[in-house]
């Protein structure tokens, strides 16, 4: 990999200024990565809490305003702004400053909450999702600020929560009920990837999601397995049989009407997937680690991951676990499921549907209860605006690269309701890897790209602010 100042010559002074604090800039990220803030597991709100007034004191430091802590029912969102560009568009920043847990902590190779670089990466949990990513945002507005006197080229207010790994109710909820307080032309969101090493990729949709669980009780007790084996209905049994009857033996999702609202990408669309670089065996070999692929019988991987839906089910619990043998028939089985929506899915809708099949297949002598614990819409974004050509040129200034447009089979539920709500259009400008190992042992953040995700941004920002008039110079700071 080239140095990064021979990478690409640019004007911008607040590059030059980012370019000059490498080291400090990685240093803080570190600070940030030390915090557990594990947004699911209660005995941290106090770190999650924690990282949230770094991001405070640090937002008041670079120079942003009104910069506050907003409590919520679960853990606190962070707000700032910066409103002093007149005549310039205002762009909402998102991230998230929590992280999943790290478990299982033995496949680790080091401490998740001890940041160490290794190989030009940086590995902690929350690395590349999405602290990382997020601190991008931040350490962009203080180079603009440094070069541009104490002022920023245009208008910004920035949104961080610190429950998008549990669903993000905190956040959904402020924007429902105070769309002013976050009024703005477009969002910016760093919380996706690159589609490989070095292609400037902008990601313009993500799946929505249902998650749920499933309980099934037999029995009022445990039972002994000789005594009452043969009569008593067995949960875990009932629960593996309801799983089965969710997807075929090929990958087809058997939920009734689960496929009526899901449309096909556009030939175009369709057609841009096809020029992608990839190779479906080194996915299958590095990327996923499977002797074979599955899935849905006609469709590409990217089709299948990107564009229809998906079910997965997460764990199961129930009975005993532990060494040696137990003789017990368990009086209750759980399942934690999943379903990933394509675009035009709803997911009250979807729950409906997977609750009724749930209820159709469920066997005889148990009780079954499905819950929905959270859920989030897809979202596809608009392309046709002067927000995404200027990232397209940003990006292709900084990779010195075209642009690709992809979308992720991940979800990030506050997207769609920044154009639900706000009817503004998402930039999804991401900079992590598809071997960076989100929610997995071993997470990572290219630095290098830590670095070049900064040059991006600013780089966008300063472009949104200059406008689409060919020939008008860039401001110098
Ligand atoms: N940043 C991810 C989503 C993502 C990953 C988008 C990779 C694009 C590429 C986000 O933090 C995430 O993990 N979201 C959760 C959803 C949430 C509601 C639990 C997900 O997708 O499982
Ligand atoms: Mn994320
Ligand atoms: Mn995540």
């Amino acid at each position: 990999m080239p140095s990064l100042p021979d990478l690409l010559p640019t004007h911008s002074s607040a590059v030059a200024f980012a370019r000059g604090q490498h080291v400090r800039f990685l240093e803080e990220l570190k600070a940030l990565l030390r915090i557990p803030s594990i947004s699911a597991l209660p005995m941290y709100a106090g770190d999650v809490r924690r990282a949230a007034e770094f991001l405070v004191a640090e937002l008041s430091r670079i120079g942003m305003e009104h910069v506050r802590l907003i409590e919520s029912t679960g853990h606190p969102l962070v707000y700032a702004d910066w409103l002093h560009a007149s005549g310039q568009p205002v762009c909402l920043t998102y991230g998230h400053y929590d992280v999943q847990p790290p478990d299982p902590l033995d496949e680790w190779q080091s401490s998740p909450f001890e940041p160490v670089e290794r190989n030009g990466n940086i590995y902690a949990r929350g690395a590349v999702d999405d602290k990382g990513q997020m601190y991008m945002h931040l350490k962009a507005l203080e180079s603009l600020f440094h070069a541009h006197q104490g002022t920023l080229p245009v208008n910004v207010r920035i949104i961080l929560e610190g429950e998008e790994e549990t669903g993000g109710e905190a956040i959904a909820q402020f924007l429902r009920d105070h769309p002013e307080e976050v009024e703005a032309d477009f969002a910016l969101v760093s919380d996706t990837e690159l589609f490989a090493p070095s292609l400037p990729t902008l990601c313009v949709g993500l799946r929505g999601m249902i998650y749920t669980e499933i309980e099934v009780c037999g029995a009022r007790t445990d039972l002994h397995s000789g005594v009452y084996g043969g009569s008593a209905p067995n949960p875990l049994i009932a629960l593996s049989q309801i799983i089965a009857a969710l997807k075929d033996a090929e990958g087809r999702i058997l939920i009734p009407g689960i496929y009526d609202r899901v449309t096909a990408p556009d030939a175009a669309e369709l057609a841009s997937w096809k020029n992608l670089p990839f190779d479906e065996d080194v996915y299958r070999n590095t990327e996923v680690g499977a002797k074979e692929l599955v899935g849905e019988p006609g469709y590409s991987v990217l089709e299948r991951t990107w564009a229809r839906p998906s079910l997965d089910v997460h764990g199961i619990t129930g009975g005993f676990t532990g060494a040696g043998a137990k003789t017990v028939i368990p009086a209750k089985a759980t399942a934690k499921i999943s379903l990933r929506l394509a675009p035009e899915m709803q997911p009250q809708e979807t729950f409906e549907q997977l609750k009724k099949r749930v209820e159709r297949v469920r066997p005889r002598g148990v009780e079954v209860e499905v819950r929905l614990i959270h859920a989030g819409d897809p979202v596809v974004v608009q392309t046709g605006n002067r927000y995404i050509r200027a990232a397209q040129r940003a990006l292709r200034a900084v990779f010195d690269k075209e642009v690709v447009f992809v979308r992720s089979g991940g979800s990030i539920p506050i997207v769609a309701d920044f154009e639900r709500y706000l009817k503004i259009p998402t930039v999804m400008m991401g900079f992590g890897l598809p071997d960076d190992n989100l929610h997995a042992p071993n997470e990572k953040f290219c630095i290098a790209n830590f670095h070049l995700g900064i040059e991006s941004i600013i780089l966008f920002l300063e472009g949104v602010a200059q406008g689409e008039e060919p020939g008008r110079e860039a401001p110098t700071g």
